[in-house]
């Protein structure tokens, strides 16, 4: 009887989900989530100076960038010039849209969005704002032009806020040189967590990045703290702050809204969804990504990597299950179109998943176990950039088979596309030295060369 036993579980972990993941035994030194006070952001110097610098991709394929910034007190100057590296005789200027809002009784200052396009590919840009005694230069490098085995190295950071952890994982970010872009997976400023949403916080927070979102692209994912609905206050319109000042160029995926949107960049096409707006059958987000999906061309961008607030899968206590309802709409179409990786963030730690799909289930056949699946992406979660609300430190145990390594700690992952078969992705805690890598995989391209990974 007993060896039956045995063979039979021989024969589960062979046929079945290998349970080989693991939970981090890493214990990482105590500290409070408090946020930096307010006034270790300070302006930049100078009457009107520009702040809040940042920019994203401005079009489809990385030939445009938003440059966006807010002058404090006065609408003007609202031009950008830019002139590419050695080239300082060609000077362009591009005029900004300009917005502001009120939220309770705060008022923003002018906030500025300013396209420019039909830059050159892989190219060094400078560009200048404000004017006179309070200007301020940043550049940018443009990515190579689209193509199937273009090396490109994405960051990736979530539920980032503005703490003292925040700043060690931003920091470390910094200080690690192979990062071309970020992939923000949402929660940015926190600044919900203030009463009546304290809109400084999230002038503090575009301060906070600017060392890097004005010198990199931020691909943007909105999380539940840009919604900023607040009807006790009167805040009835979902994303106000966040829409004003974090624009995205959603109209060249034909999308209707800047909340779910698609870009290429050098090898990757990068969908961004919504976990807050509505995803059911014949919503405007469902009928965009069921005509987006058949678009991707893996010959032209072999990495298909999906960004989404709130995880499909995910082992944490915290927040557990919230994402289920959209990945029971959207897992089939993401595992038929074989899509390489899911980030997500939402719950604050971090967790990797086996390549695995739930998909048959269909409410009578009782087939409600995740499988492992070679068409599956998997599935990161990162939340884990150091916010005001804390560690999610309360993982589900044992842990299932899906998850492949999970840990309580703060920090942020790269990775390395390296042409169309192979991208090296590394997680990196906040509180080691910024070259260590706690997490790191080999990730074969689901397209061009499905087989099985191991880390
Ligand atoms: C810029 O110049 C003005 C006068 O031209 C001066 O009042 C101001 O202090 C200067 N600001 C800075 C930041 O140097
Ligand atoms: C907004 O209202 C709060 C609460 O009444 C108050 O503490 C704060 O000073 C006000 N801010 C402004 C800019 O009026
Ligand atoms: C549900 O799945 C079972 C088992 O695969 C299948 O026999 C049945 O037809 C399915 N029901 C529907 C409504 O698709
Ligand atoms: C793709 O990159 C991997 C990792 O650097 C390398 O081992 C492999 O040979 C490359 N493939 C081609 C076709 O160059
Ligand atoms: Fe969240």
């Amino acid at each position: 009887m007993e060896f039956i036993t045995v063979v039979f579980h021989l024969l589960l972990h062979t046929v079945g989900l290998c349970s080989g993941g693991s939970t981090s035994q890493y214990v990482r030194k105590a500290e409070p989530a408090i946020d930096i006070p307010l006034e270790l952001f300070p302006q930049p110097s100078g009457y009107n100076a520009p702040e809040q610098v940042h920019i994203t991709q401005g079009d489809l394929v990385g030939r445009g960038v938003i440059i966006s910034w807010v002058t404090p007190v006065e609408r003007h100057p609202n031009v950008v010039t830019y002139w590419e590296d050695g080239k300082q005789d060609e000077k362009h200027k591009t005029h900004s849209i300009t917005t502001s809002y009120r939220y309770y009784n705060y008022s923003s200052g002018y906030i500025h969005h300013a396209t420019i396009k039909k830059l050159n590919y892989d190219t060094l840009y400078f560009y200048e704002l404000g004017k006179q005694n309070v200007t301020r230069r940043f550049s940018f490098t443009t990515p190579p032009k689209v193509g199937p085995d273009v090396p490109y190295t994405f960051g990736i950071m979530g539920d980032l806020g503005q703490t003292y952890a925040s700043k060690q994982t931003l920091d470390h970010y910094v200080s690690n040189p192979k990062g071309q872009a970020v992939l923000m997976v949402g929660d940015l400023s926190y600044a919900d967590h203030y009463p009546f949403h304290d809109n400084r916080r999230w002038d503090s927070w575009g301060r906070f990045i600017e060392k890097s979102a004005a010198y990199q692209p931020w691909i943007w994912t909105a999380g539940n703290h840009e919604l900023d609905f607040a009807p006790e206050i009167e805040e009835y319109t979902p994303f106000k702050p966040y829409m004003h000042r974090y624009h995205v160029p959603y109209r060249a995926s034909q999308s209707t809204s800047p909340l779910w949107y698609s870009i290429k960049r050098a090898s990757a096409y990068i969908i961004v969804l919504s976990s807050y707006s509505a995803y059911g059958k014949y919503t405007p987000q469902y009928k965009w990504l069921k005509q987006e999906l058949p678009k991707v061309n893996r010959a032209e961008t072999p990495w298909l990597i999906v960004l989404v607030h709130s995880p499909w899968y995910n082992s944490n206590n915290y927040h557990f299950m919230e994402g289920e309802s959209m990945r029971v709409m959207y897992e089939p179409w993401l595992v038929q179109n074989k899509v390489d990786l899911v980030l997500a963030g939402h719950v604050h730690s971090y967790e990797r998943s086996e390549r695995i799909s739930n998909v048959q289930y269909n409410i009578t056949d009782g087939l409600s176990t995740p499988i492992k699946d070679a068409s599956a992406p998997v599935y990161i979660t990162i939340g884990d950039g150091g916010n005001i609300e804390g560690m999610a430190d309360s993982f589900i145990d044992p842990q299932p088979s899906y998850s492949a390594y999970r840990e309580a700690s703060f920090g942020h992952a790269t990775l390395e596309i390296k042409n169309r078969t192979h991208a090296y992705y590394t997680w990196h805690r906040n509180q080691d030295s910024d070259v260590v890598a706690a997490d790191s995989i080999w990730f074969y391209n689901r397209y061009w060369y499905p087989n099985e990974e191991s880390s």
